[in-house]
């Protein structure tokens, strides 16, 4: 049986009379990474604010409909319930950050120093240890963003735009951690413009457009492709590309990446 980490019933958020949600009902697994997508404005952060308990404690707003997280409701039980089993990053990473050490900062959240190392290990922060974690490339923010997030009981981490300013060679690496983190057993939910990257170790996309749940569901359906392409949000190249090959190729399956597009018009041509 699946194990639901997230259940949102009717949820609705308005800031100031205006509804940015409107009517979210979505079950999310256990262990399952998804991707919230949507043009700029359609509500993403709100979102994510929402799943965190960020709104209404820390945020005031108006907010209906209901949200169970790991069994507990933190509209009627408050923040604190979530706390150490739910880790939110912020997009503006600094906010993070309270002291000038890279060090001191991972210490504030963890006197294991056995487990400390660990993390240090796994996220390759050895030879940062000494530096201001505001003066980070951003790549080296985001690893320390997540390092902090793994040194709580970390169950569920939502991350707003993580990629956001970030190299490919860092977009590489992160992806890379944060698929190894599901592996793991993790729920990790991502907001992000950019999906390039992350549809391919996504096991679900929710398409938002204007406060709606348009899409909810695997990211490889023609479905989700349209909803993508009618959404008013970049569309990925990859999926631009298999658009107009597939009116003449029929592929298959829809492909995610280059290999698998490399794979399928390999396919073709020996057939
Ligand atoms: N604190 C706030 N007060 C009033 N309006 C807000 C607030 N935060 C966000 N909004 C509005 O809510 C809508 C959704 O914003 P947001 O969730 O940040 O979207 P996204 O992350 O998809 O860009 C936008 O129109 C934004 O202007
Ligand atoms: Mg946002």
């Amino acid at each position: 049986m699946v194990n639901i980490c997230i259940r949102v019933r009717n949820l609705s958020v308005a800031y100031d009379e205006h509804y940015v949600l409107k009517n979210i009902s979505m079950d999310i697994p256990c262990g399952e990474l998804v991707v919230i997508a949507g043009p700029r404005g359609s509500g993403k952060t709100t979102l994510l604010y929402a799943l965190s308990g960020f709104i209404p404690h820390i945020i005031n707003c108006r907010i209906e409909g209901d949200i169970e997280i790991l069994g507990i409701n933190p509209l009627r039980d408050g923040i604190e319930t979530l706390v150490d089993r739910v880790f939110l990053l912020h997009s503006e990473l600094n906010l993070h950050f309270l002291t000038e050490k890279v060090l001191d900062e991972l210490r504030l959240h963890t006197e294991d120093m056995e487990y400390l190392n660990e993390i240090v290990e796994y996220l390759g922060l050895r030879e940062y240890l000494d530096k201001d974690p505001k003066k980070l490339s951003a790549g080296l923010k985001q690893r320390l963003a997540l390092a902090l997030a793994l040194t709580k009981n970390t169950k569920i981490l939502l991350l707003d735009e993580p990629l956001s300013y970030l190299d490919m060679n860092s977009i590489q690496v992160v992806t890379g951690i944060l698929y190894d983190l599901v592996l793991k057993g993790m729920t990790i939910i991502v907001s992000e413009h950019r999906i390039d990257y992350l549809l391919p170790i996504a096991n679900k996309i929710a398409i938002l457009v204007n406060g709606e749940l348009r899409y909810f569901g695997t990211p490889r359906s023609h479905q989700a492709l349209e909803t993508i392409i009618n959404s008013g949000m970049r569309v990925p190249p990859i999926l631009k590309l298999f658009t107009r090959l597939n009116n003449i190729l029929r592929f298959r399956s829809i492909p995610l990446t280059i290999n698998e597009l490399m794979e399928e018009l390999t396919l073709r041509c020996s057939t």
